[in-house]
Parts: structure tokens; C-alpha cells; sequence
């Protein structure tokens, strides 16, 4: 090791990746663990899914040596965080490190294979490495030795190891039991479907840990204990080791004036900030022993403020087990309970107490941390030079903020003791709560606003009642500066015994005192939420019956769905789940649940993305500058000079389309979208340019300072709503072939309905597609003006054409190259093609490679989404609820350019007909708008006409006041209605079987009996209402010509092509069974299960095979499989001559016999087809229903779904785990629309929701607790490929069971404030918007609830 002057100083960065050991002498201290590792090394496993730590994709272990015990610490990291400067003298592993497909997979990958738990794969490197963090600290406790080939970990934890890692494809389910599979207290017959066989045990390959678990090499345990001080004169990373030499590094940079110091400990504050300039000088805190160290004494306890939030949860845990039990433990036992919902594991690992505090203090964060340390009396002890102070954490939180040359030395939570003087009770108690209401409990997310109350009580006397001798309520995040003591709420209540009256008074106090600053979110909600939470701590204490002999410690431990967890209380998650299907071997190796080609290499991280091809030589780095205004004249844009710009290589805009190209970025059959606004931006979002330097962090930092200069003199007004684009007549033409048939004769309907519903709306909102990978490209420029562009793309034919145009050479200049796509959900075709044509035309211009990973917020901000809708409707129906007439007013935000808005009118009408309307009649408008343009995504308009069938139809169950499900059931249709409403496509009566799925999913998910059991619950719940829905869903699919080209090579390996892109929807494998069981055909004495594993499906390749078309509508794979059969086919009657001729004189053929012969006879190995069905069968339709129960919190609005059953009709399905993983998948994405996410706008229309932090997906603790799926097998299916059919898209549809079993329980609290006198606000009739996030459920629920109850309370008692 290099020494520096300084003695015991280090002036190399030193650490080891997976083994290999890193020294490095040169590098920006600004550098992130995840830039280095993916630019600098071969480990590409690290994925980046959002650059900001909420989404898990980066996850790396880090291991390091801690000379104080003399042990070696392994924990989780997110590696885009964390800086690589931090990482000195430690070992970092990645999923490679674990396992390859060289050295052997590790059983991780192995059961992340065989448990079906990967599509596309982009989450799974972080997911392996998440699961891997838990099982090595789960082998370290001090617990009974567990059996060989098991871990000590437990089920719990195994699912709690994953649940700030994001999955957008699989639903989490298959990954929570391939974790679970390694827990100690599992049963594996408990688990999901997997492919290891459950008798034999040894299948499943075995955990053996023990010996890997320091993961540290041996060279870093001695040498290690210099401090680094490294850099340059400019850039410098310094690591202090004493208050006296960090004062004196201060002092110096101080006084010197000119650089910009960062004081760091774990750096995840840039997640939330993202600074975009650098600072020169970091200094690292946490060598300072003061700093890091956990102290208790007889007053308290002290966390130094590096102490990262893991280890101050296991501090405070200590702390309660070594003290003799007093009841002050409670404060820090809730604390610590508080601390693990923050952030996710791999935060809380390297996140500090302090930087929270600072960052709460500083830059006004909504903090967890101020609000619990504020309500458990905190102090806090700042040094600044060579003096201390202490204050009050209150007080610490008022002050201006920290200056530059204060440190946050240290918290101190005193212990609480009940005062013992001469008037104290025995009955005296001490009771501490913490609260936070968020969209997520486990899974990463800020609260809307936290509290944590601390109470002394006493009985008074006989009468039962309870008195509040002191009492400390906090209250934060909900939208001011910092966190708060609601003092005069304090005051009013203390000495006070508690009423229900006084409880009124004190809520109407914290009311006035919790008011979030104006422009705050949902400002109402917030301070609603903040009396739920006092209600919720106070409310059993003013009710005598109840007083404080039965006030329970730890009052949430008694409530249902909780688990009593090591001293901490944990909120269960996915608890059990089913998934049935029936095997079907007509057509072996089809039919049967073959693990997914490749998964293991994506578990190990070999998998290549796009973005993981190594750059080549000279390979620019390209970012979007996106317009933020509607409309307006474009006048220069400007590049920042402070942005690096020395290292920027162009700026590349319509100026700069060669000549006879064509400035355009997307075509579809409706038409072109231009690649960059001209000299106009027309909608917020709007490419305007596109910046190119030597690294993607260049590309983006200068793209986001990028200076637009606009001009908005005699631009007129943008229409920025669909009410607008009508009044403006602003629409674009639907072709009539694509424009919807009308059924029936309104009017008549109507005359004869006994009710009508007249002119009632409904509006939907947009969606995000939140692939894990974000758009990517890479464009290289070739020989004679040709171009090879790699595209993580769902239709490569398209990307091709379009950057053709662009750059104006014919089509036979560019290859487009797709191998695999890390979720695309609609996202990666249209809007695919700008991407990659911008990098094309920078590297056609530049004469340069050029590429692109679009960061997250460009890529939220550009992608369009769903298509937003405002539907006005008028319905009659008989006193039955049997529906006579519909009619519909549709206006659909189409954004500014068509993308393929025109296919939406027959989108959502194909499955808004899934029930009988009597007489249907409509008039669909699709709106252009100064938005950015809307694209498919999942099931477009699709999604959007199931729900407002099933919002006509509660509309019609509340008017009536009956069941929906009784209205859904009597308006299903009869076969002979079915042909009325899809003519084309209602096939044989014996292929309509959503009756029979109905009736069955009734049975299996016990329906009738729930239902009774959610309105006995609701009878005796005040504060906690359950709602049970079945919805179905009839959806049209249509099947498209699709190219395949099947070779055999000489030594009898098989190469496949398909127009179709492996996106994660298992198309590869399904393909691969298909190509085994077509050229097992040819019988020969090798078993079809061995021509599987001969079968490779090759990346597509626009010049090899033409006309890939679209992957899109659910189709693609069972199409690429019927191109792949023919192709068969084809081989197989080349090849059965000779197979006949080899049979009589050999008597028996092996496969590869037969192709060498075949080889040397010069026959035809290779076929190729492009092939349909015709225009009379291309269109089918699936059919689905599903059963959910949700409960609802009606303090917080929170929801939790307890339970869905999904049935599913998939034909013959070619592959049930692929199907079942599709289902499950599609699932929850809906859920994520019905219920979680916002994908909200400026007044400009300009995204806000633009990262983690403000878009929520759902993750593995908002998905249901039980979650059972059942495919059912319904036999021959004319047409259909092999009777199969598909699942791709119409399961995402039957989610919309979630939100309509929500409402359901929304109206049982509106029904209860009814029978509180509550008539005027809370009638039957109501909207539950899309998406029911908190906020919205609490505010349909009543947000003035809990006053009201209490005035109720006081008027009848
Ligand atoms: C994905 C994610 C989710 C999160 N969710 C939550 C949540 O739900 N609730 C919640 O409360 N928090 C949440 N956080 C915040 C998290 O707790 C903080 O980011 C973390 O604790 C900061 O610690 P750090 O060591 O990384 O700070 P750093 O990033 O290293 O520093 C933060 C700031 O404090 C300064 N600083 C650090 N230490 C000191 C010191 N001792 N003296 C003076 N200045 C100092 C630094 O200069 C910097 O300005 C989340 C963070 C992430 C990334
Ligand atoms: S990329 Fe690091 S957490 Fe998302
Ligand atoms: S498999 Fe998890 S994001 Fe695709």
C-alpha cells in the first residue's frame, strides 16, 4: 500500500469485487460504488433501476472487517448510493460473486430458476443479493444450529429480506417463496409450484453457507487500518479519525474558501436531493469513534450520529434486553419497531441517525427519525471547533440551519421512568406510541405525515376513568418545515381526565396545529390523518370500560394480521397463496411447466441488457433536454458551461437531420411523430435536443442544466385537458374499419328501463410503466454509411424503419439488434423508437458510437403512459338490475401526436362489451392535447373499458341498493348475447366459459360465506371495514402474422428466430417447447425432452429475419410458436425420407445421426416462414374472473388486500408456470393501477411523479396476504395454437376486483356515518377514483370521521 506524508494514511483506494482486488490512485470522490463497477469492471449484475435507493436493482454486499469486535460485517448496500471512496478496505460481492454458469449457479440462482421467479430478470441480480444479505446475518445469530443444506433464517425474514426491492413483472410472489424456501421454519409443501420435485428433497439445491459467510478476503482483515486520504489538490476524499483532526481539516477548508466540502457518513441523502454539482472535498465521518459508538448509562441512551440506522436499531434492542425490564424499555423498543420501516434494508444499512436528523434540521426532509426522537424527549450534542453543546431536539430543529463548521455529534433518548412522589398511583402507566401513515408499510416510502405520543396515566379512583398526568405529542412530515410538539394540545390535555369530550376538544386542537404549509399534497388528508392517530392512542383511554388496566403496551399486537416478531411487532405479508392447474401431454414437451429459458443466467447476472454490451472505443453518451413548457417557441437552447462542457461532444437537434432525412423519431400505421420539437415545443416533455458527452453521468448532468430559452409572446393557449380539446375541437380521425359497431336501439332500451342514471362521469387516470430497465440504445456506426443499433425494443422492424428515414439511408443500411428487454409493458415499442434513433443520428452525425440509458425522471417524464379518459354515461335498467340501454360520451387523451391512439375506441369498447347492455350506443372522441403523446400500455384502453363497466355497474348497485356482484351476475352474457356484442370473435358456445368460471370461482373462493363473514365483521368493526368484489372480464385478442426461421446445425443443435422479443413473458421458452415437440415429430429414438435442450432462441436481428412487427397484445409468443411449428414442419418432411431410409437399414436413428446424413446429403436444414391465420379467425376471446376482499382502514384510508382468487381460462396452456407467472404478474401491476399509483402533472402538464419517491409500484407488502390462481383447462380450442390461449394482458384487468371490493367497504363507512346522523355529505352514491390511494379512500370514507363519531358519542351518551 501506497503511504502517504501524513503518517498511517493511505493515498490508494483499495477494495475487492467478488474476490479480485481494485487499487486504485486516481479517482472523482464524487464516484458512485454502481458507476465504477458497471463502466470500470466485467460485473455488470448490478442493475440500475432508479439511481435514488427505491428500488433495490443495484443491491451489492459489503463486506468489512471491524477491528473493535474483531469480526467481519456483511450487510446490504445499494450501490448507486453508495460512494466508492466509502468502500476502502472492503470487499463488495455481486450476484457473479455468488454463482456463474462457468464456476457453477448458486442455489439462490438455483431456486430463483426453479420457483419461476424471474421474467424479464432486471430485478433479479438485487433480489438474489437482497435475499443473500438476510441469509448470511441469519447464519451468524447465536440461534441453534439449523440442519445442513438450511439456513436459521426465517420465513419472515425471508420475505422481509426483499421487500424494498422492486419487481415489475412477476407479482413477487414465486420470489417470496424461492426466498422462503431457504427459511428454517417453512414446510415445503407450503410453498408455491416449483419445479424441484417435493419427495425428493434433494432436488432442491442445498444451502451450505457456513464457510462463505466472511466473504472478506484475507489481505484486508491486517491491513486496513490507515485512514484514507486520497486525491488530488482538487478533488479530495478525507477520512478523519479524531474530533481534533476533522476540526482541523474544517478549519483549513474553511479558511481557504474555495472548496465545496461534503460531511458524509452514508451519502443516501442523494437520493433524495440528487445534487447535480459536485463538491470537491468529502469528508468521511464515520472513523470518528465519538461518532459511531452506541453508549448507555443510568439516563438514557447515546447513538453517535454515524451510527447507521440498522445498528441503532439493534443498539436500542440491546439496550431494553440488558436493563432489567422497566416500562421506559417501551420507548425504545416502539422506536427501534419505527426505525425498520424506513427506507428499505439496504438504507437503513448504511443511512445514519445523524445525516437524518441533519438533512430533517437542514432541508426540512419529512423524517421518521424527528418525529419519534422528538416524541421520546431527545437531545442532541453539537460540536462545533472544539465546543459542545447540547439542546433539545426541538430546539436543535427550530434553529437556523447547521453551519458548515458544526458536526451533529450524538442523540441521547433519555429513559422515561414514572415519577414515584408522594401522590403517585400504583396504577400509574407509561405508555409510548409511533404512527406513520404511507402508501407502503414495508416497502419504501415517505409517510404523509408521522406522530409519535407519549403518555402518564392514572386511574381516578373508582369511577374507572383515566387521567393524563403529562403527555408529549410530536407530529411531522406532513408538509411543514420539520417536525413538531403540538404544545398547546399537550397543555389542554394534561392533568385532564379523559372524556370523550375532552378528546373532541383535543382533536379540534390538533386540527388546528397539524396544518400542512400551502401547496403541500393533499393538505386535508394530512391533518385528517393526525387526529386518526391521537384518536387511535387516546380513544380506548376515554372510554371508562376500557381505562387503563386494559391499555395493552403494545396495543397493535392484539389486531389480526400482525406477527409477533424478535421484540418488535411486524404487519404480515404475503402469508399463503395457491396456484392449480392441470398438465396436459398431447403435445409433450408443450403443456409442460418447464423452468424459463435463461432464468438462472439472469439470477447470476450474465444475463446481457442493452446497457451491458461494453462500450466500444470512442462511444459517446447521449441524454434528452425535454421541453418543461406546453407550448411555445423554441428560441436556443443553451448548455450550462458549469456542466463539464469541455467534455461534451455535440448537441444534436432537428438541425442536424442529414439531407434527405427526415426528422422523425416513431411511425406507426397512423403516421410519423418527429424525433425533436422544431422551432416549437408543443407539448411539456417534448424532446428538444439531445446532448452528447464522454460518460452517461456527463450526458445527464448537462441535459439537466441545460438552459431553454422560450418565448411565449402570441403563442396561444395549450389545451392541456380533454374538456379543452373538446371545446377547441381538437381530435384525431379514428379510420371507420377501426371505429366500434353501436348494438341495438338506445332509445328503446331506455323506454323500457324502470331507473335511469343520467349523465353520470367517470374519469381514469394515467399509468407509468415503470419497467425495471429504463429506455436504452446503443448505435455504432459502420462501413458505407451502415449502422448497427442494439435497442432494448418490442418492435426492432419499427425502430429500424424509423431511424432509415431519419438519417435517409435505404432500410438495408441499418440492423437493428434485440436480444432481451427488461420489462417493456407497452412502453418499449413507440415510445422505443425515439430512443434509438437519437442515438443513431448523434452516431451517423458524430461518426461516433453513441448510446443511452435514459435516467429515470427523463424516462417518466417522456413515456406518455396510459391513456387518460373522462366518460359521461347514461344507463337504464329494470328493478332487477338488469341493464336495458348505455350510452356513452368518451373523450380520450390522446397527447400530441397519434402514437397508436386511434386503436383505443376499439380497445375499450372489444372489452367494455363484456357484459349485456341491452342497447349500446357511443360517441368516442380521441383528444389531442398539448400533452406528451399516450401510448399502449398493458391491456390500453382495455383496462380502462373493463373498469367503467364495473364503475356502471356499483353505480347501478348503489342506486338499487343491492349487491353489485348480484347486478354483475344477472348482466353476464348468454352465448347468443355474446355473439350480438362481439360478432367476430364470440367463437363455439362450448369455448364461452366465463359462466362456468364464475359459478366455480364462487365455490373455490368461498364467496357466499365470506361475504356473510364481511358483514358480521363490519357489524362489529368501528374503525376497520372489509368490502369482498368478483368482477370478470371477457377480453379480445387478436393474432398476427409472425415470421420464424428454425436451423439445424451440423452437430444437431438447433437455432431459432422469431419475430417475437423475449420481454419476460417467457416467449423463448415456449418457443423452445414448441420447436422440441414439432421436430420430435420426426420420431426419432432421442425423447423430445433432449431436443429441448438442443434448442437455442437467438437475439432478433432486423436483416436476418424481416417483418418482426409489434410484440404486443398477448399473441406474440403463441404466434412466434405457430411460425416456429410450420418451420418444423417444413424440416421435418425434408428430413423424414432419410429418416426412413436410416430406420430400415439401422434399425434404430438417434437425432444427431440423422442431421450429420442429413448434413452430408445436402438437404435443406433451415426453414423459414411468415405466416397467420386468416382474417376469420385471428380474433378470439379469454375469459377470466377474479374474487378479492380488502380491508380498510378508516382512520388512515390504508387498504390491505386480504385475499384474491383469480381464475383464469388459458385453453390448453403451452406452459402453465410461464402462464401462472403472467397472471400472477399481470395482477398486480393492475393492482398498482387501481390502487397505488399516481402519475401526477404540473399545470403544464409537465410529470411530477418522476422517481421512486413519488411513484409507488407495488411491492411485496401491498400485494394480497393470500393469493390463489387457478388456470383452468378448457380442452379443444378451434384455431387456437394447440388450443392454447392467452394471458399476457386481460389478468391485469380483473384487479380493478381490488378496487371495487374497496369500495365496498368504503360504502360500509359511509353506511355507518349514515347511522351516526351524517346523512347530508355520505350518501350511497359515490366516486372512488383511480387510483384509490390513501388519501382518496380516507377522503370517501369520511376525513372528518373520527369528530364526527365523537359528536355522536357525546349527543347519545
Ligand atoms: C430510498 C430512501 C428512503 C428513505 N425513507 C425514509 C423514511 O421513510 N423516513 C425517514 O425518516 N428517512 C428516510 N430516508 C432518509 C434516510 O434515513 C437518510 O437518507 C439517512 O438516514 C441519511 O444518512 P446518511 O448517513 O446517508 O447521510 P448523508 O447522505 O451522508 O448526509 C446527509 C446530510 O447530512 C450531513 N451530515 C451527515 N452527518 C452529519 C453530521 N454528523 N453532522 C453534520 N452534518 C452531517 C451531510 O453533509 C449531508 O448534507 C430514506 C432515504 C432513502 C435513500
Ligand atoms: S438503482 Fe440503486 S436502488 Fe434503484
Ligand atoms: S422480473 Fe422483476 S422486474 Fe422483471
Amino acid at each position: 500500500m501506497e503511504e502517504g506524508s501524513e503518517t498511517g494514511t493511505s493515498k490508494t483506494l483499495v477494495f475487492a469485487v467478488n474476490g479480485r482486488k481494485f487499487e486504485l490512485s486516481d479517482v472523482d470522490p464524487s464516484t458512485t460504488l454502481i458507476e465504477f463497477l458497471r463502466t470500470r469492471t466485467p460485473f455488470k449484475s448490478v442493475k440500475l433501476g432508479c439511481g435514488e435507493g427505491g428500488c433495490g436493482a443495484c443491491v451489492v454486499l459489503l463486506s468489512k472487517y471491524d477491528d473493535i469486535v474483531g469480526k467481519v460485517e456483511n450487510f446490504t448496500v445499494s450501490s448507486c448510493l453508495t460512494l466508492l471512496c466509502s468502500i476502502h478496505g472492503c470487499s463488495i460481492t455481486t450476484t457473479e460473486g455468488l454463482g456463474n454458469s462457468k464456476d457453477g449457479f448458486h442455489p439462490i440462482h438455483e431456486r430463483f430458476a426453479g420457483f419461476h421467479a424471474t421474467q424479464c430478470g432486471f430485478c433479479t441480480p438485487g433480489m438474489c443479493m437482497s435475499l443473500y444479505g438476510a441469509l448470511v446475518n441469519a447464519d451468524k445469530t447465536n440461534g441453534p444450529e439449523s440442519a445442513s443444506g438450511i439456513s436459521k433464517l426465517t420465513a419472515f425474514e425471508a420475505e422481509k429480506a426483499i421487500a424494498g426491492n422492486l419487481c415489475r413483472c412477476t407479482g413477487y410472489r414465486p420470489i417470496v417463496d424461492a426466498c422462503k424456501s431457504f427459511a428454517v421454519d417453512i414446510d415445503m409443501e407450503d410453498l408455491g409450484f416449483n419445479s424441484f420435485c417435493k419427495t425428493k428433497a434433494s432436488r432442491m439445491p442445498l444451502y451450505e453457507n457456513k464457510q462463505g459467510i466472511s466473504r472478506l478476503p484475507e489481505f484486508f482483515k491486517s491491513d486496513f487500518k490507515s485512514n484514507l486520504l486520497f486525491g488530488s489538490e482538487k478533488l479530495r476524499w478525507l477520512t478523519p479519525k479524531a474530533f481534533l483532526e476533522l476540526d482541523s481539516m474544517l478549519k483549513t477548508i474553511n479558511s481557504s474558501r474555495v472548496s465545496q466540502v461534503k460531511l458524509v457518513v452514508g451519502n443516501t441523502s442523494a437520493g433524495y436531493y440528487k445534487e447535480l454539482e459536485n463538491c470537491d472535498t468529502y469528508i468521511d465521518l464515520r472513523y470518528i469513534p465519538e461518532l459511531s459508538c452506541i453508549r448507555q448509562d443510568p439516563v438514557g441512551i447515546e447513538i453517535g450520529a454515524a451510527v447507521t440506522i440498522s445498528k441503532a436499531i439493534c443498539g436500542l434492542r440491546e439496550a431494553c434486553r440488558i436493563e432489567s425490564p422497566s416500562e421506559g424499555d417501551i420507548v425504545w423498543k416502539k422506536i427501534a419497531a419505527h426505525l425498520e420501516k424506513i427506507g428499505t434494508k439496504f438504507i437503513q444499512n448504511t443511512g445514519s441517525i445523524g445525516g437524518n436528523l441533519v438533512m430533517a434540521q437542514r432541508a426540512h426532509f419529512p423524517s421518521d427519525i424527528a418525529t419519534l426522537l422528538l416524541g421520546a424527549g431527545a437531545f442532541v450534542n453539537i460540536r462545533s471547533g472544539t465546543t459542545y453543546e447540547t439542546v433539545s431536539l426541538e430546539e436543535f430543529l427550530e434553529r437556523p440551519p447547521l453551519d458548515s463548521k458544526s458536526v451533529l455529534s450524538s442523540v441521547k433518548i433519555p429513559i422515561r421512568e414514572l415519577k414515584k412522589g408522594r401522590n403517585s398511583r400504583v396504577d400509574s402507566k407509561l405508555l409510548f406510541e409511533t404512527y406513520r401513515a404511507a402508501p407502503r408499510d414495508h416497502g419504501n416510502a415517505l409517510a404523509y405525515v408521522n406522530a409519535a405520543f407519549l403518555a402518564e396515566l392514572s386511574s381516578c379512583g373508582s369511577s374507572g376513568e383515566t387521567v393524563l398526568n403529562k403527555c408529549v405529542l410530536a407530529f411531522g412530515a406532513y408538509g411543514r418545515k420539520h417536525a413538531i410538539r403540538a404544545r398547546e394540545v399537550e397543555k389542554l390535555l394534561t392533568g385532564r381526565v379523559l372524556t370523550i369530550r375532552v378528546l373532541y376538544e383535543a382533536i379540534n386542537m390538533v386540527k388546528g396545529t397539524v396544518v400542512p404549509e400551502e401547496g403541500t399534497s393533499r393538505e386535508a388528508y394530512r391533518s385528517s390523518v393526525a387526529v386518526g392517530f391521537l384518536f387511535e392512542f387516546l380513544g380506548p383511554l376515554a372510554d371508562a370500560t376500557v381505562g387503563i388496566s386494559r391499555c395493552n403496551l403494545s396495543s397493535k399486537g392484539a389486531e389480526e394480521n400482525y406477527e409477533e416478531g424478535d421484540h418488535v411487532i411486524y404487519p404480515r405479508m404475503l402469508s399463503s397463496s395457491r396456484q392449480v392447474f392441470q398438465l396436459n401431454k398431447d403435445y409433450h414437451p408443450v403443456g409442460e411447466p418447464i423452468v424459463k429459458s435463461g432464468a438462472s443466467l439472469q439470477a447470476s447476472g450474465e444475463a446481457v441488457y442493452v446497457d451491458d454490451i461494453p462500450s466500444p472505443a470512442n462511444c459517446l453518451h447521449g441524454s434528452f433536454i425535454y421541453s418543461t413548457k406546453p407550448l411555445a417557441r423554441v428560441k436556443g437552447i443553451q448548455v450550462n458551461p458549469k456542466s463539464h462542457s469541455n467534455r461534451i461532444s455535440g448537441l444534436i437537434t432537428f438541425k442536424d437531420i442529414p439531407n434527405g432525412g427526415k426528422n422523425v423519431g416513431s411511425m406507426t400505421i397512423f403516421g410519423p411523430e418527429p424525433l425533436f420539437a422544431d422551432d416549437f415545443t408543443r407539448c411539456a416533455g417534448d424532446r428538444l435536443a439531445f446532448v452528447v458527452a464522454d460518460t452517461q453521468k456527463e450526458a445527464d448532468v448537462a441535459s439537466r442544466l441545460a438552459i431553454v430559452n422560450y418565448d411565449l409572446e402570441n403563442v396561444e393557449a395549450p389545451i392541456l385537458t380533454v374538456e379543452d380539446a373538446f371545446a377547441r375541437s381538437s381530435f384525431f380521425q379514428v379510420p371507420p374499419f377501426l371505429y366500434p359497431k353501436e348494438v341495438g336501439d338506445f332509445s328503446k332500451g331506455m323506454a323500457e328501463a324502470d331507473h335511469t342514471i343520467l349523465s353520470a362521469e367517470v374519469k381514469i387516470d394515467s399509468q407509468y410503466y415503470f419497467y425495471m430497465e429504463s429506455q436504452t440504445a446503443l448505435a455504432v456506426p459502420d462501413e458505407d454509411n451502415c449502422i448497427v443499433v442494439y435497442s432494448s425494443s418490442q418492435c426492432p422492424e419499427y425502430v429500424h424503419a424509423t431511424i432509415a428515414q431519419c438519417i435517409g439511408v435505404p432500410e438495408h443500411n441499418v440492423r437493428v439488434i434485440t436480444r432481451r428487454v427488461g420489462g417493456g409493458f407497452g412502453g418499449k415499442a413507440v415510445k422505443s423508437m425515439p430512443v434509438a434513433t437519437a442515438c443513431a443520428l448523434a452516431a451517423h452525425v458524430l461518426r461516433q458510437p453513441v448510446r443511452i440509458y435514459v435516467n429515470r425522471k427523463t424516462d417518466m417524464i417522456m413515456a406518455g403512459g396510459r391513456h387518460p379518459m373522462k366518460i359521461t354515461y347514461s344507463v337504464g335498467f329494470k328493478s332487477t338490475g338488469k341493464i336495458t340501454a348505455l350510452k356513452l360520451d368518451i373523450l380520450v387523451d390522446a397527447g400530441i401526436y397519434t402514437d397508436i391512439s386511434p386503436v383505443m375506441p376499439s380497445n375499450f369498447m372489444a372489452v367494455f362489451r363484456k357484459y349485456d347492455w341491452g342497447a349500446l350506443s357511443f360517441d368516442i372522441k380521441v383528444c389531442k392535447t398539448n400533452t406528451v403523446s399516450r401510448s399502449a400500455m398493458r391491456g390500453p384502453g382495455e383496462v380502462q373499458g373493463s373498469y367503467v363497466a364495473e364503475a356502471i355497474i356499483e353505480n347501478i348497485a348503489s342506486t338499487l341498493s343491492v349487491n353489485a356482484d348480484c347486478v354483475r351476475k344477472i348482466n353476464l352474457h348468454t352465448h347468443d348475447s355474446l355473439k350480438l356484442f362481439h360478432p367476430a370473435s364470440s367463437g363455439e358456445v362450448q369455448e364461452y366459459t366465463l359462466s362456468l368460471l364464475w359459478e366455480k370461482l364462487a365455490l373455490s373462493s368461498e364467496y357466499s360465506q365470506r361475504r356473510e363473514m364481511v358483514i358480521e365483521f363490519n357489524k362489529c368493526n368501528l374503525w376497520k371495514k372489509r368490502g369482498i368484489s368478483s368482477v370478470p372480464t371477457v377480453h379480445e385478442v387478436i393474432v398476427r402474422p409472425t415470421p420464424g426461421r428454425v436451423s439445424i446445425l451440423r452437430d444437431g443443435s438447433v437455432v431459432v428466430e422469431v419475430g417475437g422479443i423475449e420481454l419476460g413473458q417467457g416467449l423463448w421458452t415456449k418457443v423452445k417447447q414448441m420447436t422440441a415437440f414439432a421436430l420430435g415429430l420426426i420420431k426419432c429414438d432421442t425423447l423430445e425432452i433432449d431436443l429441448l435442450e438442443k434448442v437455442r432462441i437467438i437475439q432478433a436481428d432486423t436483416l436476418s429475419l424481416i417483418q418482426g412487427g409489434f410484440t404486443a397484445g398477448s399473441t406474440t409468443s403463441e404466434s412466434s410458436c405457430e411460425a416456429v411449428r410450420l418451420c418444423c414442419e417444413i424440416l421435418v418432411e425434408r428430413l423424414r425420407p432419410l429418416k426412413e431410409k436410416l430406420k430400415t437399414e439401422m434399425g434404430s436413428v438417434q437425432w444427431e445421426m440423422l442431421i450429420q446424413q442429413a448434413h452430408m446429403q445436402a438437404v435443406n436444414l433451415s426453414a423459414s416462414t411468415y405466416s397467420g391465420p386468416d382474417f376469420s379467425s385471428n380474433r378470439y376471446l379469454t375469459y377470466g374472473a377474479a374474487v378479492s376482499e380488502v380491508e380498510v382502514n378508516l382512520l388512515t384510508g390504508g387498504t390491505t388486500i386480504l385475499r384474491s382468487d383469480v381464475l383464469y381460462d388459458c385453453g390448453r396452456s403451452l406452459n402453465p408456470a410461464v402462464d401462472l407467472g403472467q397472471i400472477e404478474g399481470a395482477f398486480v401491476q393492475g393492482i398498482g393501477y387501481f390502487m397505488l399509483e399516481e402519475y401526477t402533472r404540473n399545470s403544464d402538464g409537465l410529470v411530477t411523479s418522476d422517481g421512486t419517491w413519488t411513484y409507488k409500484i407495488p411491492t411485496v407488502d401491498t400485494i394480497p396476504k393470500e393469493f390463489n390462481v387457478e388456470i383452468l383447462s378448457s380442452g379443444h380450442h378451434k384455431n387456437r395454437v394447440l388450443s392454447s390461449k392467452a394471458c399476457g394482458e386481460p389478468p391485469l384487468l380483473l384487479a380493478s376486483s381490488v378496487h371495487c371490493a374497496t369500495r365496498a367497504a368504503v360504502r360500509a363507512a359511509r353506511e355507518q356515518l349514515q347511522s351516526w346522523g351524517c346523512h347530508d355529505l355520505y350518501g350511497p352514491n359515490f366516486n372512488l377514483e383511480v387510483p384509490a390511494v390513501m388519501p382518496t379512500v380516507k377522503e370517501q370514507c369520511g376525513l372528518d370521521n373520527v369528530e364526527r363519531y365523537l359528536k355522536w358519542k357525546m349527543c347519545t351518551h
